[in-house]
Parts: C-alpha cells; sequence; structure tokens
C-alpha cells in the first residue's frame, strides 16, 4: 500500500524518488550534521539518547543501522553498548564518506563499518541482527513497505526494531507555533546555508504526508512487525516507534 509521502519528492513530481533523495543527500552531506544540531538546537541528540537506551536494554550484539547517513546513531550505539558491532547502510556516498570521517577519528573503524546500499533491497542475509535502527530515514524511502519488509528479513527471530521519525505535535496549539518554525525559518536556514534550497521544503512536506502514531503502527504490523509501539518525544516532534519480529 502506499503512503503519501512516497510521493513527496525534492526535485521533479514526475521523476523516481530514489535517485533524487541520493542526489540531495549528497547535496547537503557536507552540512547535514552542522544544520541538524543547529535547526534542532540539539536536541536531536537527546532523540538519538533516547533510543540507544531502548535498544541497549534488549543487550544486542549485531546492530544495523539503516539509513545511516553521517552515522550519529550507529556512532552513539558503539560508544553506549559494550562490545557491539554495527554496520551502516545508506545509499548516499556523500553521507556515509562524512560518517567514516567521523567513525577514523573516534577510533571506531573496526566496530563500525559503513556500507553503500539500498534499504530495499540489502546486501545482507536472512536472520543476520539482533537490532535495527532508523533515524529520520523511513520517510525518505521509495517504498515504505519494501523498504521495512527487507528489516524484517535481515532481522533475527525475536531481534527488536527502533524507528526516530517525525510526528507532528498532538496539541493543536503548540502544532501551530512549531509549524511556523519548521515551515518558515527553518527551510530559510536550510537554504542559505546547505546550498539546496529545496531540501529543506522537502523536510517539511515529507513530514506532512509521512504516516504517523497509530498510523504508522499498522503499517510496521501489516510488515510483520509484533509487540509494535510509540513513545511521544519533545511533545511529539518525533517518536520512537519500536516492534519485535
Ligand atoms: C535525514 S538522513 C538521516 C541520517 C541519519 N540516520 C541521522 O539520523 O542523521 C536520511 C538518510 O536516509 C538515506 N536513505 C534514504 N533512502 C534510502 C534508501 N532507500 N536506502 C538507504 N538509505 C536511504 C539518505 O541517503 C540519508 O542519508
Amino acid at each position: 500500500m502506499e503512503n503519501k509521502a512516497e510521493k513527496v519528492k525534492p526535485y521533479d513530481q514526475n521523476a523516481g524518488k530514489k535517485s533524487q533523495i541520493e542526489k540531495m543527500f549528497d547535496n547537503i552531506s557536507g552540512k547535514y550534521d552542522l544544520l541538524n544540531h543547529v535547526l534542532t538546537m540539539g536536541i536531536d541528540k537527546g532523540w538519538r539518547k533516547n533510543l540507544i537506551n531502548m535498544m541497549a536494554k534488549t543487550k544486542p550484539e549485531i546492530i544495523l543501522d539503516v539509513a545511516t547517513g553521517t552515522g550519529d546513531l550507529a556512532i552513539l550505539a558503539a560508544e553506549s553498548i559494550a562490545d557491539v558491532y554495527v554496520k551502516g547502510l545508506d545509499i548516499s556516498k556523500g553521507m556515509l564518506k562524512v560518517g567514516k570521517e567521523k567513525i577514523n577519528k573516534r577510533n571506531l573503524q573496526d566496530r563500525v563499518k559503513m556500507i553503500h546500499g539500498d534499504s530495499e533491497n540489502m546486501p545482507f542475509d536472512d536472520n543476520s541482527f539482533d537490532a535495527i535502527t532508523v533515524a529520520f530515514g523511513v520517510r525518505n524511502f521509495e517504498n515504505l513497505e519494501k523498504g521495512l519488509k527487507e528489516m524484517n528479513r535481515v532481522l533475527k527471530p525475536e531481534g527488536s526494531l527502533f524507528i526516530l521519525e517525525f510526528s507532528r505535535p498532538k496539541n493543536a496549539l503548540f502544532r501551530y507555533g512549531f509549524n511556523i518554525y519548521f515551515k518558515y525559518v527553518l527551510p530559510f536556514i536550510g537554504k542559505v546555508t546547505s546550498k539546496d534550497p529545496k531540501a529543506y521544503k522537502y523536510l517539511f512536506e515529507s513530514v506532512q504526508a509521512f504516516p504517523a502514531y497509530e498510523d504508522f503502527l499498522n503499517i510496521l504490523n501489516n510488515a510483520g512487525f509484533i509487540s509494535n509501539n510509540y513513545k511521544i518525544q519533545s511533545l511529539g516532534i518525533c517518536s520512537i516507534y519500536s516492534g519485535k519480529k
């Protein structure tokens, strides 16, 4: 089943989404980390930490971070969970290049590996990982259902999935105020800083179209996950979805 976000694309609404997403993240890769932390005022670090704390309770030994980008979540997992081994997969070579530099700087190259590939057709065997994480990735998939089913395939039986994604605040007043920032201020800063005027406009539009809360739990359920749940972050700006194989 197609969701509305699959139709929201950064550049050309009549062309395929995947190649546009790859191009967009290659374009902004040099500024991605800085903009991420500035535009969220550093709050994104807390969201990632909360996800890692939830995952740590499942005591994983091998983790896959899908749509790893510049590797923030993969690195945090390796730094937070003793002896864990992390593979990060991403379709953008530009984002992975920045990620590899960060991993080398932290001397984590033996425990965190960055792999170029597509989340909808992953280069991994069935039942390979104890846990899978995705931060701000699934909204960008060309085919969400295919991507989630791939995650289910490579997850070990009883393995856990943790997805951090924007979810639109539930409180109407807070949502109104937040959306002024998200729709006007953030794309303006993104435009002058990242040199890609479309990227941060796409961010707002894709979040509005993406299924949140119970709607996303239904999609997880349809992709084969069980015990699905979500935890609201920062009044619903984001949510952490979790499920099991
Ligand atoms: C907003 S960034 C998130 C990066 C990182 N997880 C983080 O938390 O900062 C989204 C990432 O998803 C990647 N992506 C989108 N579609 C993908 C796909 N089909 N396969 C692999 N990666 C994909 C993009 O290249 C980009 O690096």
